[in-house]
């Protein structure tokens, strides 16, 4: 059974670890992530983002196959299952169709726009016992081919946010989706404290989770977050198996062009960058 996030984020930021959010893009993906969490005992946040929801079909497509491989896989650790960077319209849908998290990202509009957003959707969200995380200073990245820096959030916006009730906080401190370009300042860990210090417990969100240097998301962890957010880093691995097995001409011998076969090289690929992710973090066993 899907679970909110909330407790599994709480336990996290007390324990002093964070729990990975894996974006998915279809079955394989899906049972790459949930197969890895079973098998290192650790807990884990499936990631959607609206395009991925929209090419897998629908929300209740993705809510369908999710709880059937929860079932048919007896995963037992606790799964959420959550809209990444969700439109206000978007973050309604899921709490529809049966998401257990919502992600709203606000962080495009005017502060007292994003505020009074947020506390609607908090209050829709947790009437049906699903967690919201919220969104200060918009997280940078490639668009068009050119690469925006990633923002520093104000700390008082961010408690103003924080201080709505939602359950998690994304807050820019310079991160960046996909690849960090040379030249990229590492992550603003100056800001990272301020914002921890003003709004305490509440568990911190690090997104663009691939190519941060591993003593970063340490040193991330220590001040505060609690989830970080892993999408291009897999799609990379996956990429890179499939070119492989291709490459090497396995396609073409005896039933090489079997899906179930053309796509495990990458499955496992997937397996392999999540477990290194869960050991890193620190989520191995704390299921
Ligand atoms: P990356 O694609 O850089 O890992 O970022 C993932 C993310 O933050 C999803 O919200």
């Amino acid at each position: 059974m899907l679970v909110s996030a909330t407790e599994m984020l709480q336990k996290a930021k007390a324990g002093q670890y964070a729990v990975g959010q894996f974006n998915i893009n279809n079955l394989e993906w899906t049972k790459a992530v949930l197969l890895t969490a079973q098998e290192n005992n650790s807990p884990v946040i499936l990631g959607v983002s609206e395009g991925a929801g929209k090419y897998m079909g629908g929300y209740e497509t993705v809510v369908g196959m999710v709880n059937g491989l929860l079932k048919g896989l007896n995963i037992t650790v606790p799964v959420a299952l959550h809209l990444d960077h969700g439109s206000y319209d978007h973050c309604y849908k899921c709490i529809e169709a049966g998401f257990s998290s919502v992600m709203f990202d606000g962080s495009h509009y005017p502060i007292a726009e994003n505020v009074e957003k947020t506390k609607e959707l908090v209050a829709a969200s947790h009437a049906k016992g699903i967690s919201i995380e919220a969104e200060v200073g918009s997280i940078g990245g490639e668009e068009d081919g050119v690469i925006g820096a990633g923002e520093c959030a104000d700390p008082q916006e961010c408690k103003e946010i924080a201080d709505l009730g939602i359950d998690f906080l994304a807050a820019g401190i310079g991160n960046i989706h996909g690849k960090y370009p040379e030249n990229w300042k590492g992550l603003s860990f100056e800001t990272l404290d301020a914002i921890q210090k003003l709004t305490g417990d509440m568990p911190l969100v690090l997104h663009g989770g691939t190519g941060i240097p591993a003593d970063m998301i340490k040193k991330a962890i220590a001040l505060g977050v609690a989830k970080i957010n892993v999408n291009t880093e897999c799609q990379l691995s996956f990429a890179a198996a499939t070119r492989k097995y291709i490459e090497e001409g396995k396609d073409l011998q005896g039933k090489g062009f079997d899906p179930r076969k053309l796509l495990g090289p990458g499955f496992e690929a997937i397996k392999a960058t999540v477990k290194e992710k869960m050991e890193l973090f620190g989520s191995v066993n704390k299921a």
